[in-house]
């Protein structure tokens, strides 16, 4: 095992809460207890990529105010793949080698990548290439790296999400409304599903529970009789129309973007009840801001845990959180395992329970 003097820490992939604190946890144990250079690399991979390679320093003295600070102040991306990237004549190259000879320009001893599946399977791919020692942390507000319990920035957006419904119960009830409230989550209905239990949704509609929209107005419609004339509906982005299509435009780089089901639904839903309806779509606010709590302990939990691992030669593993402690796990089998909501799981039969219409 050799000596560590210098180690690099990245962001990448889409952006969520906590990042900033991972960074501080990082820079505190690294530079303070173990006596080592911590260099930021800005906006993923792209800063090894560069000549000379874009860094910041990261100094115990000036990262205290990165524990509450949101987004990522090394920057990040979810574009570029480095093993096909994008030129602007719109052809791809293979940069690879540039950001394996970035690394060791730099003399790191050791790479901290902070991501969600994806990015994690591309440092992964460039670690074995280049003989580059990688540690993984798991952050992404879906909450789908499956061996992991938690991932950063997920229990951000489920308090955002939430605390947007309890602002919408009011304005709903007060205008006899059916508010469609549309959150993120990708493939995964885990943000819809947490924050429509504890925001006190009616209609809760995820990807994983096929739903027949007679359902859903059957639901909305019980309330009015029963006096509750206004309902709240959550739907996570990647659910599809009754026909089986997802909802999503073309970005701006040839990307596919999820969002407008929850547009198409209101129509549905106004048309079939009579009800007026609103859609709010809550979009990039669930990234946005100050960290929970909780994402702040698992921020620096996972810092300093991913640092002790450097330390002790452990590489190609993923600090993960599972049964009350954090444990690491080799990368290609914690990114292997997608977790989705398990449709007979505690949380779908709480909702049941609580008689909140999932659609089927
Ligand atoms: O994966 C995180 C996520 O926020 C998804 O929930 C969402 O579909 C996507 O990223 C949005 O990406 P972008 O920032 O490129 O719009």
């Amino acid at each position: 095992m050799g000596e560590i003097k210098r180690i690099g820490i990245l962001t990448s992939g889409g952006d969520c809460a906590g990042l900033n604190a991972v960074i501080r946890a990082v820079t505190h144990c690294a530079v303070g207890i173990y006596g080592w250079e911590v260099l930021g690399i800005c906006k993923a991979t792209q800063g090894l990529m560069s000549r000379p390679p874009q860094v910041m320093f990261l100094e115990i003295n000036k990262v205290d105010p990165l524990l509450t600070m949101g987004g990522t102040v090394l920057g990040t991306t979810n574009k570029g793949d480095p093993f096909a990237f994008p030129l602007p004549d719109g052809t791809v190259r293979d940069r690879s080698e540039e950001i394996i000879e970035g690394y060791h320009k730099l003399g790191l001893n050791a790479l901290i990548g902070i991501g969600g599946d994806g990015s994690l399977a591309i440092l992964r791919r460039l670690a074995q290439q280049g003989g580059l020692n990688l540690v993984g942390i798991p952050k992404t507000i879906d909450n789908d790296v499956g061996i992991t319990e938690r991932s950063i920035g997920f229990d951000t957006a489920v308090n955002i999400a939430t605390e947007a419904l309890d602002r919408l119960h009011f304005t709903a009830a007060s205008h006899n409304r059916v508010i469609i409230v549309e959150v993120m989550g990708r493939d995964a209905g885990h943000i819809a599903l947490n924050a429509g239990i504890a925001g006190g949704a009616h209609v809760i509609l995820i990807p994983e529970i096929p739903y027949n929209l007679e359902n859903v107005y059957r639901h909305i419609q019980k309330r009015q009789t029963r006096g509750q004339d206004y309902s709240i509906v959550v739907v996570s982005e990647a659910v599809c129309t009754e026909s089986g299509e997802l909802v999503q435009q073309t970005g701006q780089f040839g990307e596919c973007r999820l969002g407008g089901i929850g547009q198409y639904l209101a129509e549905k839903v106004a048309a079939h009840t009579g009800a007026e309806t609103r859609v709010t779509v809550l979009g990039h606010t669930q990234r946005g801001g100050t960290s929970s709590p909780l994402d702040r302990l698992l921020a620096s939990t996972f810092g300093v845990a991913a640092v002790d691992l450097i330390a002790q030669g452990k590489y190609d593993q993923m600090v993960t959180w599972q049964n009350r402690q954090v444990v690491s796990v080799p990368i290609a089998e914690a990114i292997e395992d997608y977790r989705v909501v398990d449709p007979r799981g505690t949380l779908v039969k709480t909702a049941r329970g609580l008689g909140i219409c999932l659609g089927d």
